[in-house]
């Protein structure tokens, strides 16, 4: 049954340039938009950048370029890599945007007028590349606890969003619905956080100017983290509670990393409740990637730089590997030898021999027109079954986000198909006349299994996908209707397959 479905990731800062960790979230947020596409939903899936604030302010000097100067040529480089990885997002906002702006001047001005948001002075720590305050006792040796950085003392008059008064709402709603944050672990931590105690929250500064002015009070910027995280909501259109916004909040997924879960399990939903507005059905945080065993850091000078990882690699092998790499909400390591075992392995030897061999033999034998299916014997059954509750399995682990599960199960099926090959060998079966149906039937089986194969793989690697399905003579992208059985026909013509990835031998560095 066709739904609506929204999804989104995090909005970039810009001031630092795209690197794999925000590839990673783009890249499942598509994959999942590509698959609830196949399954016939109506998608929303919005991305963007994150453009305001002292970090975004400081770059800018820094370069010597205004903050917008900067946002504008930081914004391109993630639209460009976004294009060039494949990704087909619905929208991309921006915070400097003109629709982001009133909507969040909006909502600010609900929660002022409501008491909500008052005004008080605060004197605490601060810690300028994370944005975020800190009490005394927070700071570990006297500095951020999250990244490790010094932190500055700050005493200013501020707006306080009351906070303290959402959190026994929020521990009920955490507890009422079990899949609002995910994995399982995280969600303990946020529960452990938020029954610690909820401060009210300093949500605006006077210390820089880049930024969306409090309304009525123009010294006062939005606090970054208020203004970011309305993004969802300013992006369909809100405060118009019509079209876009009617048909997709409350969003099905927010996909986030796990530095900024707090943001988006705390304060976004008690925003939302003062705001009168329902919560995100989910949260998901997944975990951040190491580089060869290091954190990944400018200092060390260990960036990972997808595009240079797509032009060396190609693009699906990029979207496999770091898809299949890491169960989504652990933690993984990217190396190239890594990445390079997995092309190797799991490309060309599984996936990419399976379609050379079965096409080669429908070519060989049939003179690559596809032969009827007889009878099928319980071996061809066996693999029929597996080929068919591959399909539900998918579609179970892609509910669940386990996008490396979903691509095991893939593969499960096409390890079947090489297997299944040298148990039916049939190029004894070619040799005896007699055998013909029985051939034609192995033959069809193989096409068929693998038609369902890259249908599924669409979501994950849709060139590759596309190519395949070419090769079995499909021209037409997958939908939930081609996911069942039986339905390549008879005659269809194949295509003898080029090896979809060639082995890479170079020596990983
Ligand atoms: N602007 C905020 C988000 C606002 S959302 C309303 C922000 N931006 S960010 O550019 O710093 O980070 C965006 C995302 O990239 C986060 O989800 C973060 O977890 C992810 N990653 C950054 N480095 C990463 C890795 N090394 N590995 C995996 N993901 C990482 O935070």
């Amino acid at each position: 049954m066709s739904r609506n479905f929204y999804l989104t990731t995090p909005i970039y800062y810009v001031n630092d340039v795209p690197h794999i960790g925000h590839a990673y979230t783009t890249l499942a947020a598509d994959v999942l938009a590509r698959y609830r596409r196949i399954m016939g939903d109506r998608v929303f899936f919005l991305t963007g950048t994150d453009e305001h604030g002292q970090k975004v302010e400081k770059a800018a000097n820094a370069a010597g370029e205004t903050p917008l100067e900067l946002a504008d040529r930081v914004m391109k480089r993630f639209q460009l890599l976004w294009s060039k990885l494949g990704i087909e997002y619905t929208d991309f906002i921006r915070t400097t945007q003109e629709r982001h702006k009133v909507g969040v001047s909006h909502i600010f001005s609900q929660l002022m007028a409501q008491g909500d948001i008052y005004l008080g002075e605060y004197e605490d720590w601060y810690c300028t590349p994370c944005e975020t305050f800190w009490t005394e006792t927070q700071l570990i040796d006297g500095k951020c606890p999250d990244c490790n950085r010094p932190v500055d003392k700050l005493k200013e008059e501020s707006y306080f969003f009351r906070m303290s008064a959402f959190q026994q709402r929020l521990l009920d709603h955490i507890d009422a619905n079990p899949d609002f944050i995910q994995p399982r672990s995280k969600r303990n931590e946020i529960v452990a956080f938020v029954k610690e105690g909820l401060r009210d929250l300093s949500v605006s500064r006077t210390t820089f100017n880049w930024g969306i002015p409090v309304p009525d009070n123009e010294k006062h910027i939005i606090y970054v983290w208020f203004d970011a995280l309305s993004n969802y909501i300013t992006a369909l259109g809100y405060p118009d509670k019509e079209g876009n916004f009617k048909d997709f909040w409350p969003v099905d997924v927010h996909l986030i990393g796990k530095d900024i879960l707090r943001f988006h399990a705390v304060y976004w939903p008690t925003f939302l409740m003062a705001a009168g507005l329902p919560l995100p059905k989910k949260v998901f945080a997944h975990g951040w990637w190491t580089v060869e065993g290091q954190k990944m850091s400018k200092s060390l000078q260990n960036v990972v730089e997808p595009n240079m990882l797509i032009d060396r690699y190609g693009v699906d092998a990029v979207r496999y590997f770091l898809l299949r790499e890491v169960p989504f909400g652990l933690d993984g390591d990217f190396s190239h030898s890594a990445l390079v075992n997995r092309i190797n392995s799991d490309l060309a030897n599984d996936l990419g021999n399976l379609l050379s061999r079965s096409t080669a033999m429908i070519n060989k034998y049939f003179g690559g027109t596809l032969p009827n299916c007889g009878e099928l014997t319980p071996l061809d059954g066996a693999y029929r079954d597996k080929s068919v509750e591959m399909l539900k399995s998918v579609d179970t682990l892609m509910s669940e986000l386990a996008f490396s599960k979903a691509l095991q199960s893939i593969w499960e099926v096409i390890s079947a198909g090489n297997k299944y090959i040298d148990e039916t060998a049939p190029w004894t079966l070619a040799k005896d006349p007699a055998q013909a149906e029985r051939l034609g039937t192995v033959m069809y089986c193989l096409a068929e299994s693998q038609r369902l194969v890259y249908s599924v793989l669409a979501a994950f690697m849709p060139a590759t996908s596309a190519k395949g399905l070419g090769y079995l003579g499909i021209a037409t992208a997958p939908d939930e209707a081609a996911l069942v059985w039986g339905r390549l026909a008879a005659g269809t013509t194949i295509i003898k397959a080029e090896a979809l990835f060639p082995r890479i031998e170079e020596k990983a560095d």
